[in-house]
């Protein structure tokens, strides 16, 4: 199976970098599923309906979340959830939504998709990634070889010890949330694909999405202007993997930073 999945997609940039070029790119890496972490994509923070039927008409076909998912609350409180829209799997047992889900193709191939947060540096009162994660994907083996973690976290040690404790039972652990591309891409010991962070489809001209001279008043005068999302610079940040439909384990995994223009 062919996966490609994008890093934080950020604001209308973000939505208008795929809508212009993820077609191309699907077709040109031969993809047979689409997952992007959507934690940012409405303005910077969470996420709406309206962008999740965007995102899908665009051809993403599973979107992640991150700990600004639950920025705007809404989305998540339908019953019964809106499909193949995650959150991190391990907030609070009350709180609303999911943060596992298969994904059927429609060749019968599935694809078991989990979303994780990290505690370390971003939210130490979470439910233990390691342990919420294990017990998902001890879960989805029952249904599908083929499972991708996307494991929203800060620091790199976290997301190195995650994808080490997981490598032989998921196809890739990929990290995401600090929107910088990562270049320590590899397949670990057991066939576990793995990067520290994938990076964000976004403005590059920005302080992770934001304009810079907003967030540069913060660290200078420590004020407490508002972020305004930035529009210059879009790039397209994603990993590519190539995963064996019987083992779960992965063959390749490659980067893709790519510099594109605004076509209309
Ligand atoms: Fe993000
Ligand atoms: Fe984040």
């Amino acid at each position: 199976m062919r996966i490609l999945f994008i890093g934080d997609l950020f604001g209308s940039t973000g939505r208008r970098i795929l809508a212009e070029n993820l077609e191309d790119i699907s077709k040109e890496n031969n993809i047979d599923v689409c997952i992007a972490n959507g934690e940012n994509v409405a303005g910077g923070r969470g996420i709406t309906r309206n962008i999740v039927k965007k995102l899908h008409k665009y051809g993403v076909q599973v979107i992640t979340g991150g700990n600004h998912s639950m920025y705007d609350m809404e989305i998540y409180n339908s019953s019964p959830p809106v499909k193949y829209l995650l959150r991190p799997l391990n907030l609070h047992n009350e709180t609303k939504g999911t943060g596992k889900t298969i994904y059927p193709l429609s060749d019968g191939r599935k694809i078991g998709i989990i979303s994780l947060q990290g505690r370390t540096f971003v939210d130490e009162n979470l439910l233990c990634p390691f342990k919420t994660g294990m017990a998902a994907v001890e879960y989805i083996a029952r249904q599908t070889p083929i499972i991708i973690v996307d494991f929203h976290a800060e620091a790199t040690s976290e997301k190195i010890c995650l994808a080490n404790y997981l490598d032989g039972k998921v196809s890739a652990v990929l990290g995401t949330h600090t929107h910088v591309q990562t270049a320590d891409e590899r397949i670990l010991p057991k066939g576990t694909a793995f990067i520290s962070d994938v990076g964000m489809t976004g403005p590059e001209k920005s302080a992770i999405g934001m304009k810079l001279e907003t967030i540069l008043q913060k660290y200078l005068y420590q004020s407490h202007i508002r972020f305004e999302p930035a529009t210059e610079g879009p790039m397209f940040n994603a990993v590519v993997l190539d995963i064996d439909d019987s083992s779960g384990k992965a063959n390749t995994i490659s980067r893709i930073f790519k510099r594109v223009t605004y076509k209309t």
